[in-house]
């Protein structure tokens, strides 16, 4: 039996429609969740870092900012719709030049570039293949970068992130902390790997307005 909650959050019915976007990105989340606070100890000056699923950009706008002139954000997002309202609010913000846009599929996130952080902030739940996303987003890290997952609580058990974090972890991503955050659950993971990378493709971007690899 279908149930409402499952209904108002999407549990079977895949991706969060941009409608809802307006529960994303307000002042009452502002006060609970501060994303500069959250994304600080992760995001310096210079640093290639990529949101996944980033929604209409809550975290990928502070990122921006974060990493200034010298530094890309990669926002990487199934719904082209979400990666519009990106565009409009990173003008307003003076950091759209810092954000580049990549349009994902459901079983291909992201193969660009390697990066020094990742974030992928309560999204997971909504990608099909846990497995194939967390192998995927390994190799785009860096050898010492950092991924952070957040999962809402409200929506994703105990249990659940459990499973999410053993999955991550049989992908090859090492499990480092599990930092606080509030409505949510947090594991901050290390690729799991030493050595310097030198198997990731210069580059595999397209022109604007979105990046993707064909395959
Ligand atoms: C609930 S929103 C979270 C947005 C943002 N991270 C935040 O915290 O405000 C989830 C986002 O993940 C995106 N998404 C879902 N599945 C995806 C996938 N397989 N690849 C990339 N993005 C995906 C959705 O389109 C949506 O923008």
């Amino acid at each position: 039996m279908i149930k409402w909650a499952d209904i108002i959050f999407f549990r079977k019915h895949g991706v969060c429609p941009r409608w809802f976007c307006f529960t994303f990105d307000n002042g009452l989340r502002r006060l609970v969740q501060n994303p500069d606070r959250i994304i600080r100890p992760y995001v310096g000056e210079g640093d290639k870092v990529l949101d996944v699923g980033p929604g209409i950009g809550y975290f990928t706008i502070p990122m921006a900012r974060r990493v200034g002139s010298g530094g890309r954000v990669i926002a990487a997002d199934i719904q082209e719709s979400m990666l519009r309202g990106i565009v409009r609010r990173a003008e307003r913000a003076g950091v759209r030049g810092q954000i580049e846009l990549y349009l994902s599929r459901p079983d291909e996130i992201y193969s660009g570039e390697p990066v020094d952080f990742i974030l992928s902030f309560w999204m997971a739940h909504e990608v099909p293949r846990l497995d194939r996303f967390f192998r995927q987003l390994r190799a785009a890290l860096k050898p010492a970068a950092r991924f952070l997952l957040a999962e809402p609580k409200l929506h994703v058990s105990r249990t659940q992130f459990d499973g999410e974090i053993a999955a991550a972890q049989k992908a090859g991503l090492a499990l480092l902390e599990r930092p606080a955050i509030s409505l949510s659950h947090g594991a901050l993971f290390g690729s799991g790997r030493v050595g310097t990378s030198g198997r990731f493709p210069a580059d595999q971007r397209e022109a604007s307005p979105f990046t993707r690899k064909e395959h």
